[in-house]
């Protein structure tokens, strides 16, 4: 896709209604996950300085969900936002105000080729530009975080290896901000899981229910009739970001939806589904039954649940290993800066990613993890599109 501004002039008439352009100032209906800033359970200790460096970050995307100042990268003590970019010229600079930035750029290309002091960035851009984005700022010498997911549809299975191979090369850390990885459950279960607490997973479940009968918009209309497992994150995490482990093989089914946007020729995907469920097989030879769905009213939510060798967690632990010293609760975040939506977990993923460029140790959801978690629904999609026949699905290692 060519992100020039010659083709945002040209698009920003569909852009200026899809993703709430003049936007910025605009009241947004509500999205589903950002009122959720419930942290749970945080230790009550005093959070603890690890350095005196500001690491100096780019952001980009501020679109419908404002999602480039909703990660407290702003109210961070080690980090100094000094750029923003979005192609809305608007929406860029509601985003320079609202995380203090010095500098605004056109793009995101722009801002690459002509900033001087950047070391990180955000991408918060729309789904499909997030792989290629990722990759050219790796290789401008930036470490990135990226929104979910890491890349977008089958069209983009080469970009996965690119992008693993990308960081590869440079050494510079990627993190995929997968917001289920610092819900409080999966932060707890992830904690019991090295501990030993649960043994191999035998099963895992996960969802994402978030019924909407027309899509919330989008820069160029990505969501409408998105095939529900190129955004399976979500739900994967629960397995994923607890174990580190992979997904080996998937068969999905679908049922035909009512919706509007997935009837025959109403969608660029040519996709019939609003629900799919996979059932992978992990890499430990456990089970998981994945859920990411649209079209079914009432239900709601980002939710999982574990069953292992030696316990279960659904609401909280249940069996037979001793738990007593681990510790379940998150740590405290630095003073002023806010837990944040979906489940207390945007300034996790933050610390989480400036801790790894400063301490350089592993983001919980690095490259490997992130290409695990997403590659996988896409292979879900596929055998959904193939009546649940099994597939194969490539594994990643750092
Ligand atoms: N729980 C979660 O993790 C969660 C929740 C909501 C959204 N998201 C993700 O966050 C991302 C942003 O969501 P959204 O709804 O705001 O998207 P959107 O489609 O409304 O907006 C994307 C924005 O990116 C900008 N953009 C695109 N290409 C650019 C470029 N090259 N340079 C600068 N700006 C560029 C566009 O102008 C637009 O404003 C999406 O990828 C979505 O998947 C994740």
């Amino acid at each position: 896709m060519d992100f020039s501004r010659r083709v945002f002039m040209g698009a920003s008439a569909a852009f200026l209604a899809a993703s709430g352009a003049k936007g910025a100032e605009t009241p947004q209906p509500k999205i589903a996950g950002f009122d959720e800033t419930n942290a749970g359970k945080v230790k009550t200790a005093a959070w603890t300085p690890f350095s005196d460096r500001k690491v100096k970050v780019g952001i980009a995307g501020y679109g419908v969900c404002k999602f480039g100042a909703h990660f407290g990268f702003q109210n961070h003590p080690n980090v100094e936002v000094v750029a923003a970019t979005d192609l809305n010229p608007t929406a860029c600079a509601e985003l320079a105000k609202v995380t203090g930035a010095k500098k605004t750029y056109a793009s995101c290309e722009e801002m690459y080729a002509k900033d001087r002091e950047i070391e990180a960035v955000f991408i918060a851009t729309d789904a499909p530009s997030h792989a290629k984005l990722c990759i050219e700022g790796m290789k401008r010498g930036l470490h990135v975080a990226s929104a979910v997911p890491a890349v977008f549809g089958e069209e983009q299975l080469a970009l996965a290896d690119e992008l693993l191979a990308t960081v590869k090369s440079t050494g510079l850390v990627y993190a995929l901000f997968e917001t289920s990885a610092f819900r409080p459950e999966c932060y707890a279960m992830r904690e019991i899981y090295k501990a030993g607490g649960f043994g191999k997973l035998i099963y895992t479940e996960g969802e994402y229910y978030h019924y909407s009968a027309k899509p919330i918009a989008s820069y160029n209309g990505w969501r409408v009739g998105l095939p529900p497992q190129y955004y399976p994150t979500h739900a994967n995490a629960f397995y994923t970001c607890v174990t580190g482990g992979s997904f080996t093989s998937v068969t999905c089914l679908g049922m035909p939806s009512l919706l509007s946007d997935f009837q025959p020729g109403k969608n660029r995907y040519n996709n019939p589904f609003a629900t799919e469920i996979a059932l992978l097989r992990t890499s430990e030879d456990g089970m998981a039954r994945m859920v990411k769905s649209r079209d079914v009213p009432g239900a709601s939510g980002e939710k999982g649940r574990v069953y292992g060798q030696k316990g279960s967690f659904e609401a909280r632990y249940s069996g037979q290993a001793d738990i007593s010293k681990v510790a379940q609760e998150k740590p405290p975040l630095p003073p002023g800066m806010p837990a944040g939506g979906h489940g207390g977990s945007h300034g996790y993923l933050t610390d989480d990613f400036i801790r790894a460029i400063l301490l350089k140790q592993k983001p919980v959801c690095d490259v490997a993890c992130a290409l695990n978690t997403t590659v996988s629904g896409i292979y879900s999609h596929m055998s959904a599109m193939k009546d649940g026949e099994t597939l194969k699905i490539p594994q990643f290692q750092l």
